[in-house]
C-alpha cells in the first residue's frame, strides 16, 4: 500500500527530519510515535505523504478519519487493520473473538476494548516482524471514539516493536485528542517558503488563466508570482505576465516585464530562454519584426524540445497571423497548436485555440472527450485492483471509500465491460478503451497521440 512518490514540498525541513528519524534511526528506547498538530491547511497530510514515501521498505497501513463516519464505532480502526485481517485467526482466542465482533464478522455483547486494544497491538506486533509497520492516521480528530481510543491504547504501549505510528491532528477541532503522545507542532511555513509557496501557485494560476483567455485574473496572478518569488519561477512567471498584460492593453507593464525577462534570460544559452525571450518580444513588436520573431521561438522552442510552449507559440503566432488578415497561415499554426494540445489534454489551451481556428472559418471536432462505454480513471483504478485480487475491504481502504462504494464502482464496471464477475476483469480489462478511447493493448505513446494531420506535430521545428 505504499505510496511512492514523495510530495513537492516546500520548506518543512525541521518536521521532514522528524519524520526520518522517526523512520530510519529512531532513538533507543523511544516510541515511534509522533502526533503532528496542527490548523487545516497547514501540511499535515502532505506531511504523512512525505512519511508513506520515505516508507517504501515498510508495511504502511492508512486510516482517515472522516468526519461523517464518526459514529460508526470501529470504522478506522477496520480500515487501517485491512492489510493484517488474514492474521486474525492466529490471534489469542479472547482476542481473537473481541476483535471479530468489532468489526462485526461475529455476532456478540460489545467488545471488552482492552482484549481488542491488545489483539491490535498483537496483530502490529507479528506483522512487524516480517517488515517494519508504519501507521499512518489522517484527521484523527474524526476518528470514531473507540477507534481513536485503541490506538492511542496501542501507541503507549509500543516500546521496542518495529512499529512506527503518526496521527495528523487538526487543531483545535482536535484539542484533547491524543495529548499525551510526543508531538510536532505544525504552523506556518518560514518566510521565505511561504513566499515560493506564493509564487508556485500564481504561476500555475497565471498559466491556467491564460489559457482560459481571462487575461485580467492572469495579469493578477502572475504578477503577484513575481512578487513572492523565491527564485526559479521568477521567468516563467514573467512570461505569463507579458502575454497576458499585452491581451489586456497594458503595454507599459508588459515591457516592464520583457526588460526584466531579457536580464534574466541574459546569461543562459538554452532554448527555453530563447524561445520565451523572443516570443516575448514578439508579443509587443510591430509587423515584419513580429513575425520574424515568432518564428525565431518557434526554432528555439524545438530546439530546446519545450512542447508545451512550442504548442503556445503556434497558438500566440496564429492568433496574431488571423489579426493581420492571413487567414491560410494563421490556420496552419492554429491547427498545428489545437492538435499539440488536445493530444496532451490541455483542454483550456485547446478551446482557446478552437476558438480561434473556428473564427477563421474552419470547422474542429475535439477528440479528448471520453468516450461513452470509457471507464472514468477512478472506475479504471478499482478494476485493475480488482483484476488483481484484491478484495473490496482492500480497495476500499486504499482509496479511502467504503467496500459498498467499491462493489457499486465495480457494478458499473461490469456492465460497461459486458462482463459479470470479477474473473473476466483481467482479460476484459487489456481490451477495454481507457478514458482517451484507445483499447489498452495498443496504447500508443504519447507523441504518437499527438496526431499530425499534415506535417504538424509529429515533427515540430521552424518553418
Ligand atoms: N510545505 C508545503 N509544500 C508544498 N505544498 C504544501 C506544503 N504545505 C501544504 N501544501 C499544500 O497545501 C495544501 C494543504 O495542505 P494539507 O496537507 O492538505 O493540509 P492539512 O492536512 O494540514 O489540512 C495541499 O494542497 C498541500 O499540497
Ligand atoms: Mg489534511
Amino acid at each position: 500500500m505504499n505510496a511512492s512518490k514523495l510530495p513537492d514540498l516546500v520548506g518543512r525541513y525541521r518536521e521532514c527530519a522528524v519524520l526520518d528519524e522517526l523512520l530510519t534511526a529512531p532513538r533507543a528506547g523511544e516510541p515511534r510515535v509522533r502526533v503532528l498538530r496542527g490548523e487545516a491547511g497547514m501540511g499535515k497530510s502532505v506531511l504523512l505523504e512525505y512519511a508513506a514515501a520515505r516508507a517504501s521498505h515498510m508495511t504502511v497501513t492508512r486510516a482517515q478519519g472522516v468526519e461523517a463516519d464518526m459514529e460508526l464505532p470501529y470504522a478506522s480502526l477496520h480500515q487501517l487493520c485491512a492489510p493484517f485481517l488474514a492474521q486474525v485467526d492466529e490471534l489469542p482466542a479472547p482476542q481473537r473473538d473481541a476483535l471479530r465482533v468489532a468489526f462485526g464478522t461475529a455476532a456478540g455483547d460489545p467488545p471488552d476494548r482492552f482484549l481488542v486494544g491488545l489483539a491490535v497491538l498483537t496483530l502490529l506486533t507479528r506483522a512487524s516482524e516480517n517488515r517494519t509497520v508504519l501507521v499512518l492516521v489522517d484527521d484523527a480528530q474524526w476518528l470514531d471514539q473507540v477507534s481513536l481510543q485503541t490506538l492511542g491504547f496501542v501507541a503507549r504501549r509500543l516500546l521496542a516493536e518495529a512499529v512506527a505510528m503518526v496521527f495528523a491532528v487538526r487543531d483545535p477541532e482536535g484539542e484533547g485528542v491524543l495529548t499525551h503522545l510526543p508531538e510536532t507542532w505544525i504552523g506556518g511555513l518560514d518566510a521565505a517558503s511561504a513566499a515560493q509557496l506564493l509564487g508556485a501557485m500564481g504561476y500555475i494560476q497565471g498559466v491556467l488563466f491564460n489559457g482560459l483567455a481571462r487575461y485580467d485574473e492572469a495579469l493578477a496572478a502572475a504578477q503577484s508570482a513575481i512578487d513572492h518569488d523565491g527564485f526559479n519561477f521568477r521567468g516563467l512567471s514573467l512570461v505569463e505576465h507579458i502575454e497576458a498584460a499585452t491581451r489586456c492593453g497594458r503595454h507599459d507593464e508588459a515591457r516592464a516585464s520583457l526588460a526584466r525577462l531579457l536580464d534574466l534570460t541574459r546569461a543562459t544559452d538554452s532554448g527555453w530562454a530563447a524561445g520565451a525571450g523572443a516570443r516575448s518580444r514578439a508579443l509587443l513588436a510591430e509587423d515584419d519584426e513580429a513575425d520574424a520573431l515568432y518564428r525565431t521561438a518557434l526554432e528555439e522552442f524545438g530546439r530546446g524540445g519545450v512542447t508545451v510552449e512550442l504548442a503556445r507559440t503556434h497558438l500566440l503566432y496564429g492568433e496574431w497571423l488571423r489579426r493581420n488578415r492571413r487567414p491560410a497561415q494563421a490556420r496552419e499554426h492554429l491547427r498545428t497548436a489545437f492538435d499539440m494540445f488536445d493530444g496532451m489534454r490541455a483542454a483550456a489551451f485547446a478551446e482557446r485555440a478552437r476558438r480561434e481556428l473556428t473564427a477563421t472559418g474552419e470547422h474542429v471536432r475535439t477528440r479528448a472527450t471520453t468516450p461513452s462505454g470509457a471507464l472514468t480513471p477512478q472506475e479504471s483504478q478499482i478494476a485493475t485492483h480488482a483484476a488483481e485480487g484484491m478484495t473490496n475491504a482492500r480497495i476500499g481502504a486504499e482509496l479511502f471509500i467504503s467496500p459498498h462504494t467499491v462493489e457499486w464502482h465495480l457494478r458499473k464496471v461490469y456492465a460497461k465491460l459486458g462482463i459479470n464477475s470479477r474473473r473476466a476483469l483481467p482479460d476484459a480489462l487489456a481490451g477495454a478503451p481507457g478514458a482517451d478511447g484507445r483499447p489498452r493493448r495498443e496504447r500508443r505513446t504519447a507523441a504518437d497521440r499527438i496526431h499530425a494531420p499534415s506535417r504538424a506535430a509529429g515533427t515540430p521545428g521552424p518553418r
